[in-house]
Protein backbone atom coordinates (compact mmCIF):
# COMPACT_ATOMS: atom_id res chain seq x y z
CA UNK A 1 0.00 0.00 0.00
CA UNK A 2 1.41 3.36 -0.56
CA UNK A 3 0.44 6.03 1.90
CA UNK A 4 0.86 9.57 1.76
CA UNK A 5 3.88 11.16 2.04
CA UNK A 6 2.15 13.30 4.65
CA UNK A 7 1.48 10.39 7.09
CA UNK A 8 4.79 8.71 6.09
CA UNK A 9 7.19 11.48 7.11
CA UNK A 10 5.30 10.67 10.66
CA UNK A 11 7.22 8.41 13.52
CA UNK A 12 4.03 6.75 15.66
CA UNK A 13 4.65 8.85 19.01
CA UNK A 14 7.12 7.07 21.49
CA UNK A 15 5.46 8.46 24.56
CA UNK A 16 2.04 6.41 22.95
CA UNK A 17 3.88 3.22 21.86
CA UNK A 18 5.28 2.96 25.73
CA UNK A 19 1.98 3.76 27.06
CA UNK A 20 0.84 0.55 24.76
CA UNK A 21 3.04 -1.85 27.00
CA UNK A 22 1.36 -4.84 28.40
CA UNK A 23 -0.25 -4.00 31.44
CA UNK A 24 2.23 -5.20 33.80
CA UNK A 25 0.53 -4.32 37.59
CA UNK A 26 4.35 -3.78 38.81
CA UNK A 27 5.18 -1.50 36.04
CA UNK A 28 5.71 2.39 37.35
CA UNK A 29 4.83 4.98 34.37
CA UNK A 30 6.83 8.16 34.26
CA UNK A 31 6.60 8.26 30.89
CA UNK A 32 2.59 9.09 30.26
CA UNK A 33 1.29 12.75 30.50
CA UNK A 34 -1.95 11.73 32.27
CA UNK A 35 -3.77 14.06 34.92
CA UNK A 36 -4.09 12.38 38.14
CA UNK A 37 -7.26 10.16 37.84
CA UNK A 38 -8.47 10.79 40.98
CA UNK A 39 -8.64 14.55 40.22
CA UNK A 40 -11.19 14.33 37.93
CA UNK A 41 -14.78 15.76 39.34
CA UNK A 42 -16.04 12.19 38.93
CA UNK A 43 -19.06 12.36 40.83
CA UNK A 44 -20.28 16.01 40.08
CA UNK A 45 -19.86 15.25 36.26
CA UNK A 46 -21.85 11.83 36.99
CA UNK A 47 -24.62 14.17 38.09
CA UNK A 48 -24.67 16.59 35.43
CA UNK A 49 -24.67 13.64 32.58
CA UNK A 50 -27.42 12.52 34.05
CA UNK A 51 -29.27 15.25 34.38
CA UNK A 52 -28.48 16.55 30.82
CA UNK A 53 -29.30 13.09 29.76
CA UNK A 54 -33.06 13.57 32.00
CA UNK A 55 -33.83 16.99 30.23
CA UNK A 56 -31.82 17.45 27.44
CA UNK A 57 -30.81 14.49 25.55
CA UNK A 58 -32.35 14.92 22.18
CA UNK A 59 -30.20 18.61 22.07
CA UNK A 60 -27.35 16.70 23.52
CA UNK A 61 -27.56 14.18 20.93
CA UNK A 62 -28.27 15.92 17.49
CA UNK A 63 -25.44 18.17 15.72
CA UNK A 64 -24.19 21.49 16.69
CA UNK A 65 -22.31 24.55 15.56
CA UNK A 66 -18.63 24.07 13.96
CA UNK A 67 -17.74 27.25 16.44
CA UNK A 68 -19.08 25.48 19.70
CA UNK A 69 -22.05 25.14 22.08
CA UNK A 70 -22.71 28.75 22.55
CA UNK A 71 -22.94 28.64 26.33
CA UNK A 72 -19.56 26.79 26.72
CA UNK A 73 -17.95 29.73 24.25
CA UNK A 74 -19.90 32.16 26.36
CA UNK A 75 -18.52 30.62 29.54
CA UNK A 76 -15.01 30.22 28.08
CA UNK A 77 -14.48 34.03 26.75
CA UNK A 78 -15.83 35.53 30.31
CA UNK A 79 -13.56 33.08 32.02
CA UNK A 80 -10.31 33.62 29.88
CA UNK A 81 -11.32 37.70 29.27
CA UNK A 82 -12.08 38.51 33.16
CA UNK A 83 -9.52 36.29 34.80
CA UNK A 84 -6.29 36.24 31.96
CA UNK A 85 -7.28 39.43 29.78
CA UNK A 86 -6.77 37.01 27.04
CA UNK A 87 -9.78 38.34 24.68
CA UNK A 88 -9.15 41.06 22.83
CA UNK A 89 -11.76 43.46 21.10
CA UNK A 90 -11.35 41.76 17.79
CA UNK A 91 -11.03 38.28 19.36
CA UNK A 92 -13.22 35.23 19.55
CA UNK A 93 -12.95 31.56 20.83
CA UNK A 94 -13.73 28.57 18.93
CA UNK A 95 -14.25 25.12 20.76
CA UNK A 96 -11.91 22.30 19.68
CA UNK A 97 -11.91 18.58 20.32
CA UNK A 98 -8.75 19.06 23.12
CA UNK A 99 -6.10 21.65 22.31
CA UNK A 100 -4.50 19.51 20.10
CA UNK A 101 -7.42 20.20 17.21
CA UNK A 102 -6.52 24.00 18.32
CA UNK A 103 -3.07 23.34 17.30
CA UNK A 104 -3.21 20.68 14.27
CA UNK A 105 -6.00 23.23 12.69
CA UNK A 106 -3.69 26.19 13.49
CA UNK A 107 -1.19 24.63 11.19
CA UNK A 108 -3.81 23.83 8.80
CA UNK A 109 -4.77 27.03 8.16
CA UNK A 110 -1.43 29.07 7.66
CA UNK A 111 1.54 26.24 7.18
CA UNK A 112 1.98 25.44 3.09
CA UNK A 113 4.46 22.70 2.49
CA UNK A 114 8.02 24.01 3.01
CA UNK A 115 6.81 26.70 5.69
CA UNK A 116 9.22 27.01 8.52
CA UNK A 117 7.64 26.74 11.76
CA UNK A 118 10.02 28.01 14.66
CA UNK A 119 9.59 25.99 17.84
CA UNK A 120 11.20 25.20 21.61
CA UNK A 121 13.07 22.63 21.16
CA UNK A 122 12.54 20.37 23.32
CA UNK A 123 8.86 20.71 22.23
CA UNK A 124 5.22 18.69 22.27
CA UNK A 125 5.82 15.85 19.91
CA UNK A 126 1.75 16.21 19.30
CA UNK A 127 2.51 19.86 17.95
CA UNK A 128 5.46 18.55 16.09
CA UNK A 129 3.73 15.91 13.98
CA UNK A 130 1.16 18.17 13.32
CA UNK A 131 3.88 20.71 11.94
CA UNK A 132 5.58 17.85 10.09
CA UNK A 133 2.00 16.47 8.88
CA UNK A 134 1.75 20.01 6.52
CA UNK A 135 5.69 19.29 5.19
CA UNK A 136 6.61 22.15 7.53
CA UNK A 137 10.16 22.86 8.11
CA UNK A 138 10.77 22.55 11.70
CA UNK A 139 13.79 24.78 13.35
CA UNK A 140 14.65 24.29 17.00
CA UNK A 141 15.41 27.15 19.06
CA UNK A 142 17.26 26.12 22.17
CA UNK A 143 15.84 26.84 25.83
CA UNK A 144 17.21 27.66 29.15
CA UNK A 145 15.44 27.78 32.67
CA UNK A 146 13.54 31.40 31.33
CA UNK A 147 12.30 29.43 28.03
CA UNK A 148 12.88 29.82 24.56
CA UNK A 149 16.60 31.99 24.09
CA UNK A 150 15.48 34.88 22.20
CA UNK A 151 18.92 35.81 20.96
CA UNK A 152 18.59 32.63 18.71
CA UNK A 153 15.02 32.92 17.74
CA UNK A 154 15.63 36.46 16.78
CA UNK A 155 18.68 35.50 14.15
CA UNK A 156 16.64 32.65 12.79
CA UNK A 157 13.49 35.07 12.03
CA UNK A 158 16.34 36.60 9.97
CA UNK A 159 18.20 33.51 8.24
CA UNK A 160 15.40 31.35 7.69
CA UNK A 161 13.26 31.30 5.09
CA UNK A 162 8.69 31.64 5.14
CA UNK A 163 8.40 31.42 8.71
CA UNK A 164 4.86 31.36 9.28
CA UNK A 165 4.88 30.29 13.11
CA UNK A 166 6.60 30.74 16.42
CA UNK A 167 5.10 27.35 18.44
CA UNK A 168 5.66 27.86 22.24
CA UNK A 169 4.76 26.55 25.45
CA UNK A 170 5.43 29.35 27.72
CA UNK A 171 3.78 28.16 31.00
CA UNK A 172 5.10 24.93 32.55
CA UNK A 173 6.44 23.78 29.34
CA UNK A 174 6.03 20.08 28.23
CA UNK A 175 8.72 18.33 28.20
CA UNK A 176 10.81 20.46 30.53
CA UNK A 177 9.01 21.90 32.62
CA UNK A 178 10.03 25.38 32.87
CA UNK A 179 8.00 28.86 32.61
CA UNK A 180 9.14 31.67 30.40
CA UNK A 181 9.96 35.28 31.75
CA UNK A 182 7.63 38.22 31.35
CA UNK A 183 10.77 39.53 29.17
CA UNK A 184 10.85 37.06 27.00
CA UNK A 185 7.21 36.75 26.33
CA UNK A 186 6.99 40.66 25.45
CA UNK A 187 10.00 39.91 23.40
CA UNK A 188 9.07 37.34 21.58
CA UNK A 189 6.03 39.36 20.71
CA UNK A 190 7.83 42.17 19.27
CA UNK A 191 10.17 39.89 16.78
CA UNK A 192 6.85 38.62 15.70
CA UNK A 193 5.17 42.23 14.98
CA UNK A 194 8.79 42.81 13.36
CA UNK A 195 8.88 39.85 10.96
CA UNK A 196 4.83 39.50 10.43
CA UNK A 197 4.85 36.17 11.91
CA UNK A 198 1.91 34.47 14.01
CA UNK A 199 2.47 33.40 17.55
CA UNK A 200 1.08 29.73 18.45
CA UNK A 201 0.68 29.98 22.55
CA UNK A 202 0.33 26.47 23.68
CA UNK A 203 -1.01 26.22 26.85
CA UNK A 204 -2.87 23.86 28.38
CA UNK A 205 -0.99 23.70 32.07
CA UNK A 206 -1.23 27.68 32.42
CA UNK A 207 -3.91 27.38 35.52
CA UNK A 208 -2.12 24.52 37.36
CA UNK A 209 0.34 26.74 39.12
CA UNK A 210 1.36 25.32 42.32
CA UNK A 211 3.95 27.41 43.16
CA UNK A 212 5.06 30.91 42.42
CA UNK A 213 3.40 33.95 41.04
CA UNK A 214 1.20 34.02 37.67
CA UNK A 215 2.99 35.08 34.54
CA UNK A 216 0.91 37.31 32.11
CA UNK A 217 -0.24 35.38 28.90
CA UNK A 218 1.38 36.21 25.77
CA UNK A 219 -2.13 36.45 24.45
CA UNK A 220 -2.69 39.28 26.71
CA UNK A 221 -0.05 41.47 25.63
CA UNK A 222 -1.41 40.82 22.28
CA UNK A 223 -2.59 43.92 20.43
CA UNK A 224 -2.66 42.80 16.70
CA UNK A 225 -4.33 39.87 16.48
CA UNK A 226 -1.05 38.00 16.46
CA UNK A 227 -1.34 35.65 18.79
CA UNK A 228 -3.24 32.14 18.55
CA UNK A 229 -3.71 31.06 22.37
CA UNK A 230 -4.50 27.35 22.48
CA UNK A 231 -6.16 26.37 26.10
CA UNK A 232 -7.81 23.16 26.84
CA UNK A 233 -10.15 21.49 29.91
CA UNK A 234 -7.89 18.22 29.53
CA UNK A 235 -5.56 19.06 32.63
CA UNK A 236 -7.88 21.01 34.89
CA UNK A 237 -10.78 18.47 33.98
CA UNK A 238 -10.55 15.27 32.46
CA UNK A 239 -8.78 14.58 28.85
CA UNK A 240 -11.35 12.11 28.27
CA UNK A 241 -14.04 14.80 27.53
CA UNK A 242 -11.66 15.92 24.68
CA UNK A 243 -12.59 20.19 25.37
CA UNK A 244 -10.47 22.85 24.06
CA UNK A 245 -10.79 26.39 22.49
CA UNK A 246 -8.72 28.79 20.41
CA UNK A 247 -8.96 32.18 21.11
CA UNK A 248 -7.93 34.30 18.35
CA UNK A 249 -8.63 37.55 15.96
CA UNK A 250 -12.09 36.92 14.47
CA UNK A 251 -10.38 36.05 11.13
CA UNK A 252 -8.53 34.13 12.44
CA UNK A 253 -11.51 31.93 14.18
CA UNK A 254 -13.14 32.02 11.23
CA UNK A 255 -10.72 30.24 9.51
CA UNK A 256 -10.08 27.47 12.38
CA UNK A 257 -14.29 27.07 11.75
CA UNK A 258 -14.17 26.23 8.25
CA UNK A 259 -10.94 23.83 9.05
CA UNK A 260 -13.03 22.48 11.71
CA UNK A 261 -15.85 21.66 9.21
CA UNK A 262 -13.82 19.13 7.51
CA UNK A 263 -12.15 17.91 10.09
CA UNK A 264 -15.16 16.85 12.19
CA UNK A 265 -17.87 18.73 12.13
CA UNK A 266 -18.07 20.13 16.17
CA UNK A 267 -16.42 18.50 19.55
CA UNK A 268 -18.70 16.05 20.71
CA UNK A 269 -21.59 18.13 22.19
CA UNK A 270 -23.00 16.02 25.25
CA UNK A 271 -19.16 16.70 26.61
CA UNK A 272 -19.23 20.91 25.42
CA UNK A 273 -22.49 20.48 27.37
CA UNK A 274 -21.24 19.20 30.22
CA UNK A 275 -18.46 20.85 30.86
CA UNK A 276 -20.68 23.84 30.73
CA UNK A 277 -22.49 22.95 33.45
CA UNK A 278 -19.60 22.41 35.51
CA UNK A 279 -18.23 25.63 35.26
CA UNK A 280 -21.86 26.95 35.31
CA UNK A 281 -22.98 25.12 38.56
CA UNK A 282 -19.49 24.04 40.11
CA UNK A 283 -16.78 26.21 41.81
CA UNK A 284 -14.27 25.14 39.34
CA UNK A 285 -11.28 27.52 41.05
CA UNK A 286 -11.59 25.69 44.08
CA UNK A 287 -11.56 22.41 42.10
CA UNK A 288 -7.87 23.89 40.23
CA UNK A 289 -7.12 24.61 43.41
CA UNK A 290 -7.43 21.09 45.04
CA UNK A 291 -5.53 19.69 41.78
CA UNK A 292 -2.58 21.93 42.18
CA UNK A 293 -2.57 20.91 46.02
CA UNK A 294 -2.16 17.32 45.15
CA UNK A 295 0.20 17.97 42.30
CA UNK A 296 2.73 20.11 44.31
CA UNK A 297 2.57 17.42 46.68
CA UNK A 298 3.32 14.86 44.34
CA UNK A 299 6.37 17.19 42.56
CA UNK A 300 7.59 17.68 45.81
CA UNK A 301 8.04 14.32 46.50
CA UNK A 302 9.96 13.30 43.02
CA UNK A 303 11.97 16.18 43.64
CA UNK A 304 12.84 15.27 46.96
CA UNK A 305 13.40 11.30 46.31
CA UNK A 306 15.66 12.63 43.33
CA UNK A 307 18.00 14.93 45.27
CA UNK A 308 18.26 11.80 47.25
CA UNK A 309 19.17 9.16 44.75
CA UNK A 310 20.35 10.50 41.54
CA UNK A 311 23.81 11.06 40.81
CA UNK A 312 24.83 14.45 41.30
CA UNK A 313 25.74 14.66 37.69
CA UNK A 314 22.18 14.68 36.40
CA UNK A 315 20.37 18.00 36.39
CA UNK A 316 16.90 18.54 36.58
CA UNK A 317 14.36 21.01 36.54
CA UNK A 318 12.14 22.10 39.57
CA UNK A 319 8.60 22.84 37.95
CA UNK A 320 6.53 25.95 39.47
CA UNK A 321 3.24 23.61 37.99
CA UNK A 322 2.48 21.47 35.21
CA UNK A 323 2.86 17.46 34.79
CA UNK A 324 6.59 17.29 34.17
CA UNK A 325 10.05 17.32 35.38
CA UNK A 326 12.80 17.44 32.41
CA UNK A 327 16.63 15.83 33.44
CA UNK A 328 19.74 16.36 31.76
CA UNK A 329 22.65 13.90 31.84
CA UNK A 330 26.25 14.92 31.13
CA UNK A 331 26.70 15.01 27.32
CA UNK A 332 27.48 11.59 25.73
CA UNK A 333 24.61 10.03 27.28
CA UNK A 334 21.70 8.73 25.58
CA UNK A 335 17.77 9.18 27.38
CA UNK A 336 17.02 6.54 24.58
CA UNK A 337 19.45 3.94 25.95
CA UNK A 338 18.50 5.10 29.39
CA UNK A 339 14.74 4.49 28.52
CA UNK A 340 15.20 1.35 27.45
CA UNK A 341 17.61 0.02 30.07
CA UNK A 342 14.63 1.47 32.53
CA UNK A 343 11.59 -0.36 31.24
CA UNK A 344 13.45 -3.22 31.94
CA UNK A 345 13.89 -2.50 35.26
CA UNK A 346 9.60 -1.85 35.24
CA UNK A 347 9.75 1.84 35.03
CA UNK A 348 9.07 3.64 31.82
CA UNK A 349 10.36 7.37 30.85
CA UNK A 350 10.10 9.79 27.86
CA UNK A 351 13.55 10.04 26.23
CA UNK A 352 14.52 13.79 25.29
CA UNK A 353 14.81 13.00 21.69
CA UNK A 354 11.19 11.97 21.23
CA UNK A 355 10.61 15.48 21.74
CA UNK A 356 13.60 17.26 19.43
CA UNK A 357 12.61 19.23 16.08
CA UNK A 358 15.29 16.83 14.84
CA UNK A 359 14.70 13.54 15.84
CA UNK A 360 17.61 11.85 15.03
CA UNK A 361 19.27 13.78 17.19
CA UNK A 362 20.99 11.81 20.51
CA UNK A 363 19.41 13.68 23.68
CA UNK A 364 21.20 13.35 27.32
CA UNK A 365 17.57 14.48 28.72
CA UNK A 366 14.29 12.40 29.40
CA UNK A 367 11.13 13.76 30.80
CA UNK A 368 9.50 12.36 33.93
CA UNK A 369 5.73 13.04 34.54
CA UNK A 370 4.49 13.65 38.25
CA UNK A 371 0.71 13.37 38.27
CA UNK A 372 -0.23 10.09 37.28
CA UNK A 373 1.59 7.87 39.42
CA UNK A 374 0.84 7.98 43.42
CA UNK A 375 3.81 8.96 45.93
CA UNK A 376 4.56 5.26 47.15
CA UNK A 377 5.05 4.80 43.27
CA UNK A 378 7.00 8.08 42.71
CA UNK A 379 9.22 6.63 45.96
CA UNK A 380 9.15 3.38 44.84
CA UNK A 381 9.80 4.16 40.75
CA UNK A 382 12.30 6.94 41.35
CA UNK A 383 14.95 4.46 43.13
CA UNK A 384 14.55 1.98 40.66
CA UNK A 385 15.45 4.64 37.99
CA UNK A 386 17.59 5.82 40.44
CA UNK A 387 19.79 2.31 40.29
CA UNK A 388 19.98 2.72 36.18
CA UNK A 389 20.73 5.78 35.90
CA UNK A 390 23.34 6.00 38.30
CA UNK A 391 25.49 2.41 36.81
CA UNK A 392 25.02 4.12 33.84
CA UNK A 393 26.15 7.82 34.30
CA UNK A 394 28.81 6.19 36.57
C1 LIG B 1 1.88 21.13 25.38
C2 LIG B 1 0.61 20.42 25.05
N1 LIG B 1 -0.25 21.00 24.22
C3 LIG B 1 -1.41 20.43 23.90
C4 LIG B 1 -1.77 19.21 24.41
C5 LIG B 1 -3.06 18.61 23.97
O1 LIG B 1 -3.93 18.33 24.98
P1 LIG B 1 -5.46 18.06 24.74
O2 LIG B 1 -5.65 17.79 23.27
O3 LIG B 1 -5.82 16.90 25.58
O4 LIG B 1 -6.16 19.31 25.14
C6 LIG B 1 -0.90 18.55 25.29
C7 LIG B 1 -1.24 17.23 25.84
O5 LIG B 1 -0.52 16.55 26.49
C8 LIG B 1 0.32 19.17 25.61
O6 LIG B 1 1.21 18.62 26.43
Amino acid sequence: MEFSQRISSLKPSAIREILKMPNDPDLISFAAGNPAPDSFPVSAMGRIAATIFESRAASALQYGVSEGYTPLRDITKKRMSEKYNILGENDDLIITSGGQQAIEMTAKIFLNEGDTVLCEDPSFVGALNAFRSYGANLVGIPMDDEGMDVEVLSQKLKTEKNVKIIYTIPTFQNPTGTTMSLERRKRILELAEEHDVIILEDSPYFELRFRGEDVPTIKSMDTNGRVVFSGSYSKILAPGIRVGFACADKNIINKLTVAKQVSDVHTNLFFQMLTTEYLDKFDVDAHIKKVCDMYRTKADKMIECMEREFSPKVRFTRPEGGLFISCTMPEGFDGAVLASRAKEHKVTIVPGCAFSADESKVCPTFRLNFSLPSLEEIEKGIGRLAKVLNEYVG
